[in-house]
């Protein structure tokens, strides 16, 4: 039998599990288009082509992140790119989990 008790305790885990985690429902590329502004488009510019300065300082082609390579990556891959870094990509700050699972959404809708 099901008590008020242990719905009680469902809901509450389950609330947890929505707080842990940011958002209840899947990714949203709108969301992640304002995060990729704030947080990626300095470097990445605003078509995701590459800045050009920051290009030259560092001595990097971007890719697009449209491009065939980067769409490879997996979300798994993107995610720790994103906060760990790579290469002369520094780890990206104060990205929260959500930011993070948006701003892959908004790149997936990018291509050709
Ligand atoms: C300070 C500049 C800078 C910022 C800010 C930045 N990036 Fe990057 N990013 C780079 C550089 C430089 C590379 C190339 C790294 C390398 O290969 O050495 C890169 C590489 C990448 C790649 C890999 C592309 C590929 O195909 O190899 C992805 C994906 C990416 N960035 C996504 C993001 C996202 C998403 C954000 C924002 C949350 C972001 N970057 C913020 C500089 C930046």
């Amino acid at each position: 039998m099901v008590t008020n008790l242990s719905v009680g305790k469902i809901c509450g885990s389950v609330f947890l599990f929505f707080a842990l985690t940011g958002s209840a429902f899947s990714q949203d590329p709108a969301t992640g288009l304002s995060v990729y502004q704030s947080k990626c488009q300095r470097c990445h510019g605003a078509d995701a082509r590459g800045n050009r300065e920051i290009s030259v300082a560092l001595d990097i082609e971007f890719r697009y992140l449209g491009s065939a390579e980067t769409q490879a990556l997996t979300d798994l891959e993107i995610r720790q790119l994103i906060v760990r870094g790579k290469g002369k990509m520094q780890r990206v700050e104060s990205m929260t989990a959500p930011n993070v699972r948006d701003v892959i959404a908004y790149l997936r809708t990018l291509g050709g």
